[in-house]
């Protein structure tokens, strides 16, 4: 009986505490490129970016994050979206900025999109790795997700982790935990390098090109969240495994070309 009461009462303070706050684009966004290709619909509960000839479109977080979980739902262009891609990343400013960057390179129609990610400390990236998806991002809704605090930055798809980056600052490697970070997302032409590496070009008979935003959700400050939580567990270090073998299909830390004198530091762990 005690026990009872106890546990619903940890159970109301930990729903009091936490901040999780479903978000309202109007609220949490400003449209910052593209001029009228960017629209939030339905008293803000969803966000379209759109690509033509003249332009792509962008919007970013009024806000800055230091540290947290941040989940958005995309529903990426869809049909053939070949020379496109969607950013969606979060940044900090100037050149010594740290960054976390979800892309996703279009493709001909039928052919699957590349999701390429990179992790920037104090100005420096290159630590690019890539899948694909076990699912068409382009039917539905999916949720990606960014887990950023001490211990690691972890890159989420429906849950599920497809990348860890974890603090390595014991072997030199900067690691992003001063500089608050603001959300950005954009729709823009890349058909000189992203599609099969710029052999497949954007079909302009098919623009406008459009993407879509739900769901956004940032869990930050003092809320007692998983994300918290230093180590990912049994089950997350699984799946992790399950994408990196399955659908991962470029990762610098295996590069022998781009790295002959050795590889980075970080991907020695
Ligand atoms: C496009 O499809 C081709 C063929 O299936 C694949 O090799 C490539 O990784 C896909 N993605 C991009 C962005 O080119």
């Amino acid at each position: 009986m005690a026990s009872n009461i106890l546990s619903s009462l940890l159970l109301l303070i930990i729903l009091v505490c936490s901040e999780a706050n479903a978000g309202n684009f109007y609220q949490d966004f400003d449209l910052s490129w593209g001029s009228g290709r960017a629209k939030i619909y339905g008293g803000g509960q969803l966000l379209s970016l759109s690509l033509d000839k003249i332009s792509g479109s962008g919007f970013q977080s009024k806000k800055e994050y230091l540290f947290g979980r941040i989940d958005m739902q995309l529903k990426l262009v869809a049909g053939n979206s070949a020379g496109t891609v969607t950013a969606y990343y979060l940044s900090s400013q100037g050149p010594t900025h740290d960054e976390i960057d979800f892309e996703f390179l279009g493709n001909a129609t039928g052919e699957p999109y590349t999701l390429h990610t990179n992790v920037f400390t104090q100005g420096k990236g290159n630590r690019e790795q890539q899948f694909h998806l076990w699912f068409d991002p382009t039917k539905n809704f999916h949720t990606y997700s960014i887990i950023w605090n001490l211990q690691h930055i972890v890159f989420l798809a429906d849950n599920t982790p497809i990348r860890v980056f974890k603090n390595s600052e014991s072997k030199g490697i900067p690691y992003p935990k001063n500089q608050p970070m603001r959300i950005y997302s954009s729709l823009w032409n890349a058909d000189d390098w992203a599609t099969r590496g710029g052999l497949v070009k954007t079909d302009w008979s098919r623009a406008p090109f459009t993407a879509y935003y739900r769901n956004f959700n940032a869990q930050t400050g003092g809320s007692k969240g998983a994300w918290q939580n230093q180590e990912l567990d049994a089950y997350s270090w699984r799946r992790l495994r399950w994408v990196q073998k399955n659908f991962m299909i470029y990762n610098y830390c295996t590069d022998y070309r781009r790295f002959p004198h050795g590889f980075p530091a970080e991907c020695r762990q």
